[in-house]
């Protein structure tokens, strides 16, 4: 299916996310013939820039880019300033040409890559420069419009700023981005358990001993990010919305089909079913960490408080680790390991499904595995190497008993030649109107309630003067996190 013919507004043309990922996209996209015949690209931004100087500087972002002299002639600028309550009357007249000369039809995808702060004023101005068609008009343009990370702050401003688009807009035309639902290697999470029928028989807590998710990153505060991140920390940049993603896919019923709201309403209950901690419980059950100096790859690199934007006092964690159980028929009692930092050993997402050991061991455990028991593991891994392994036990060449631990490997790049990026399919997935992998109201709320809890509770700790732990750059965060994993006799793998 190709989508409508529509104009692509780009809000933040003159930023990072422009450049890096979503022209890079969208030009991944045309080669791929996945736009309509009829499309152009509007950057807007506050710049006082021209069509030529926006395309120049897109080029020097990506130098070898295929067929580019046709693909720039569809890119286009066009000053604005938010700040300015009819900044965009101008931009309704400049799409309507556009639509003219590109036959784009009135159809308009908006992209807020804005600071946030902007995200609730821009969609005001757009109702009022007239630029929102009617959601429930039967024929006609439509309108959608993609809001970047974060949605709000906590509970309360992420509500709040769905009130005041919802004053503009119909939920149908509100599309959350979270990057990571648009992996590929994410939605195989759902492909796998539900498209091979051997796994879902055993996907519950009669047969898997633990669930570990790892985001962990090598990365410190590169460009200028350590000033937005001193203010977000690890548990709103990446906790609160890319794995819960992760925790729900792999932890959800099997939606009745593939819509945008079958698969939606069975990630939010396990949202809903997360923890209800007290604050006694989150020390026990959260780990928070800051990086100090260390070394990356065999480098000094500084500690966070002195980097670019970071207040030197910051308390801010750039580590995280909690082990929680979700209140569901299919997981109780199963625990739940999830960790994400900045500044670790290297960069990798994976999710590991321990298993449970025979009820019997006839055999003697291989003693040199990375886990305790002799069981079975499947790792699936996000990025990078994507693919999937299956751990099993056989028995060692020659002795009568004993077992090693041996593996089933899987390899995208074995089967499949390459795969979208994420912003590739999730821009085309909103050209077609399809909200599958966008995140859903009451899923970023209940997100929200849970990460709430956790960093009122650190607020109150910070009050009563508590430093925050601190781990070396360049390792597995603080050894607090082992802690929890202990208590269950179990270990966080090394990827
Ligand atoms: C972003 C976070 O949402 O995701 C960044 O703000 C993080 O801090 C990034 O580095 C990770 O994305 P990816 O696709 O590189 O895993």
């Amino acid at each position: 299916r190709v989508p409508d013919p529509c104009a692509i507004v780009l809000f933040g043309a003159t930023g990072d996310l422009t450049a890096r990922k979503l022209i890079p996209s969208l030009h991944a996209a045309a080669l791929a013939s996945e736009l309509p015949a009829d499309f152009v690209i509007v950057g807007v931004g506050r710049r006082d820039w021209t069509d030529e100087v926006f395309r120049a500087k897109l080029r020097e972002a990506m130098p070898n880019a295929e067929g580019w002299e046709e693909f720039a002639r569809r890119l286009v600028y066009h000053r604005s300033d938010f700040n300015d309550d009819y900044g965009l009357e101008s931009l309704k007249d400049r799409l309507d040409q556009l639509d003219a000369t590109y036959g784009t039809q009135g159809n308009r995808l908006f992209y807020l890559a804005v600071d946030p702060q902007f995200f609730e004023p821009l969609v005001k101005q757009l109702g009022r420069a007239g630029l929102i068609a009617d959601p429930f008009a039967e024929s006609g343009p439509w309108t959608r419009v993609i809001i970047e990370k974060p949605f709000g702050h906590d509970l309360a401003s992420s509500q709040r700023l769905d009130r005041e688009l919802q004053h503009t807009l119909d939920e149908s035309q509100i599309y959350r981005i979270d990057h990571y639902l648009g992996k590929e290697t994410v939605q195989n999470i759902m492909a796998l358990r539900f498209g091979n029928a051997i796994f879902e028989p055993i996907w519950n807590s009669r047969h898997i001993r633990s669930v570990q998710i790892t985001v962990a990153e090598d990365l410190g505060m590169p460009g200028r990010r350590g000033a937005y991140y001193d203010n977000a920390g690890a548990i709103r940049d990446m906790v609160q919305n890319h794995m819960m993603q992760l925790l729900s896919l792999v932890a959800m019923e099997p939606p009745i089909d593939l819509s945008a709201d079958a698969v939606r309403n069975e990630k939010v209950k396990i949202i809903q079913a997360l923890p209800r901690w007290s604050e006694q419980e989150i020390k026990r059950f959260v780990v928070r960490g800051q990086y100090g100096p260390g070394s990356s790859h065999g480098e000094q690199v500084k500690g966070f408080v002195e980097e670019e934007g970071v207040n030197p006092s910051s308390r801010t964690e750039t580590y995280v680790a909690m082990r929680l159980t979700l209140n569901t028929w299919r997981w109780a009692g199963v625990p739940f390991y999830l960790r994400t930092g900045k500044r670790l050993p290297k960069t990798t997402t994976e999710v590991a499904i321990q298993f449970k050991e025979p009820n019997i061991p006839l055999f003697e455990p291989d003693r040199e595995t990375d886990h305790p028991r002799s069981a079975n593991q499947l790792v699936l891994r996000i990025q990078p190497n994507e693919g999937a392994s299956l751990s099993l036990q056989a028995k060692v060449p020659g002795s009568r008993r004993r077992l090693r631990e041996v593996r089933m490997d899987f390899r995208y790049g074995t089967f499949f030649t390459s795969a979208p990026a994420a912003y590739q399919r999730l821009l085309i997935d909103a050209m077609l109107g399809d909200a599958t992998l966008y995140t859903r109201r009451d899923e970023v709320e209940y997100a929200w309630k849970f990460v709430d809890a956790i960093v009122h509770a650190w607020d109150a700790e910070n009050r009563s003067g508590r430093a925050i732990t601190t781990y070396p750059a360049g390792t597995w965060g603080p050894s607090q996190a082992d802690e929890l994993l202990a208590a269950d006799g179990a270990v966080w793998r090394r990827p």
